[in-house]
């Protein structure tokens, strides 16, 4: 046996070792009467025990304040299961046994009495492992999130995981607080209750296929991970795009903005699965050791890069495909004088030896004109000396996009020569797509999370201290913006890509953003 083949040997078996076995469950969802519940949870439930991967038996609890019954609370999830299953027809047989699983509490989060009710509810179950391996997925106002811990504490539904005990978890819906210091108070309420092994901090870019594919694309191929750093890298673009505006999300909008809307979670997630160094291994400490340590190399923002390198927009009135937007300020719940930024647009550096120099350039934002997340790595240009005096055009950079969303895929774009006498050369592409690769298989990321929640396997899901890092680098942009209103230069046109200050961003340094199109 070579090298080679005795580390892949020890690797599969250190693996098969540590795959755990699905237990059966009880998920416990709070803000059962919710959006997020009818929407996506029970979906995303729903597909998993249609695809058979969810425990037997299982059972789902609905815990919430309005008056129902199981009968009605099984039968105003099937319609809104109607509308929003990611597969129609819903399955009558499947949405038959499925349903028999589903009960409902009511209850009040801030009374005692309903954590008896739920523990009586919990007990009445002939299954112990259905008594004991219990998911609470806290899908309410995050201002609860500590109380609910204290109060399933104090009903003995929730302890500090022990030897031997089956651990009870939380899924705790972002957003984590509002800022280092409140997310830092959340996690000192949470860790008073549970350890942070029983801690499931969602963040559903973690659950899509495309963002858990950059680590498989980085990691298991020997071509790319070689070019992956500052001698080939001339930069890197990282567009979270977004044609809808706020709707009717005004007033959570307005408490969180861009910034921590998208930025402090999704966009740096991203980030840190593009940058981050190879982890010893795939379990969940080791990855998130490493994109924690990623985080912490970002370089600190002083005030003259927080002017330069940091632009924020606000959308005004126009158009997307015919369609008129309204401006940000004249949506419902939006204060009419409102600073809130619904663009973010930035130049990071990472300080480590891998990144020492490349820019590293995000943007997000509403009221784009795509829809569209993608990584653009821009490698460096090849010396132009063979056809500079051939070929008027001047030679392309080469570049890799990793298509997180919408076209979900992989491009690589290259020179090639057009046919024909001349010398002209053109760019041109390699598409890898996961339609035409694999099939229509698009799980829906809550499928992906809920299943490894219900694992208890916690890789997919942010630690405490990602979640403090990574606040720690918005609060210090959001602080340099609280007492500068916007100016006109911040505001842009619904239905174009942010203010010109974006582009500026980038043109300063003889750059330019690569616009994700729809149709690639
Ligand atoms: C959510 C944000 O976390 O992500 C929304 O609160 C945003 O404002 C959404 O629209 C984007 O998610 P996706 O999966 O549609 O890219």
């Amino acid at each position: 046996m070579n090298d080679s083949s005795q580390l892949d040997e020890l690797l599969a078996s250190r693996a098969s070792d540590s795959r755990r076995l699905i237990e059966p469950c009880t998920v416990v969802i709070f803000g059962a009467s919710g959006d997020l519940t009818s929407r996506k949870l029970i979906p995303a439930l729903y597909h998993l025990a249609l695809e058979g991967a969810l425990p037997t038996p299982y059972r789902i609890i609905g815990f919430a304040r309005r008056e129902k019954t199981d009968e009605s609370f099984r039968s105003e999830l099937r319609t809104a299961l109607d509308q929003f299953s990611r597969t129609k027809p819903v399955q009558p047989e499947v949405w038959k046994s499925f349903s028999e699983n589903l009960f409902y509490c009511q209850a009040d989060i801030s009374d005692p009495a309903g954590y008896e009710k739920l523990a009586a509810l919990i007990r009445s179950s002939e299954h112990e492992k259905l008594r004991q391996n219990l998911l609470f997925y806290l899908a309410t106002n995050p201002s609860q999130f500590g109380e609910i811990a204290t109060r399933l504490s104090a009903a003995n539904l929730l302890h500090k995981e022990e030897e031997g005990h089956l651990p009870e978890r939380l899924v705790v819906e972002k957003p984590f607080g509002h800022d280092l210091e409140s997310a830092r108070e959340l996690n000192a309420e949470l860790v008073r209750h549970a350890h942070e092994r029983q801690i499931f901090r969602i963040d559903h870019y973690l659950g899509k296929e495309t963002v858990q594919n950059i680590l498989t694309f980085r990691f298991s191929n020997g071509i790319f991970e070689r070019l992956w750093n500052r001698e080939t890298i001339d930069h890197v673009q990282i567009t979270v795009a977004e044609k809808i505006g706020v709707g009717s999300r005004g007033g959570y909008y307005e408490e969180s903005g861009a910034m921590r809307d998208m930025v402090q979670n999704h966009v740096l997630q991203v980030l840190s699965l593009v940058a981050m160094e190879p982890p010893v291994s795939l379990e969940a400490e080791a990855v998130r050791d490493e994109k924690v340590k990623l985080l912490k190399s970002i370089r600190p923002l002083g005030s003259a890069d927080l002017a330069r390198n940091v632009v924020r927009g606000q959308y005004f009135a126009g158009e997307i495909d015919g369609e008129p937007r309204p401006a940000y300020r004249s949506e419902p719940k939006v204060n009419s004088k409102s600073n809130v930024e619904t663009f973010v647009a930035m130049k990071l550096f990472i300080d480590n030896w891998r990144w020492s120099g490349v820019p590293f350039y995000i943007r997000t934002g509403k009221n784009l004109p795509v829809s569209a997340s993608e990584v653009r790595i821009q490698f460096k240009q090849a010396p132009n000396i063979l056809f500079a005096a051939k070929s008027a055009i001047p030679l392309d950079q080469n570049s890799i996009t990793l298509r997180l969303q919408p076209n979900e895929g992989i491009t690589l774009r290259f020179n090639g020569k057009v046919p024909g006498a001349a010398i002209q050369l053109r760019p041109v592409r390699m598409q890898f797509s996961y339609d035409n690769e694999f099939g229509a298989y698009t799980p829906e990321a809550y499928e992906r999370l809920l299943l490894e929640a219900i694992a208890g396997d916690a890789t997919l899901f942010i630690r405490r201290d990602e979640v403090e890092t990574a606040w720690g680098i918005v609060d210090s942009i959001r602080s340099y913006w609280a007492d500068r209103p916007l100016t006109n230069r911040e505001f842009y046109l619904a239905g174009t890509w942010g203010p010109t200050a974006a582009d500026e961003l980038l043109s300063n340094d003889g750059r330019e953003w690569r616009n994700p199109s729809p149709q690639k």
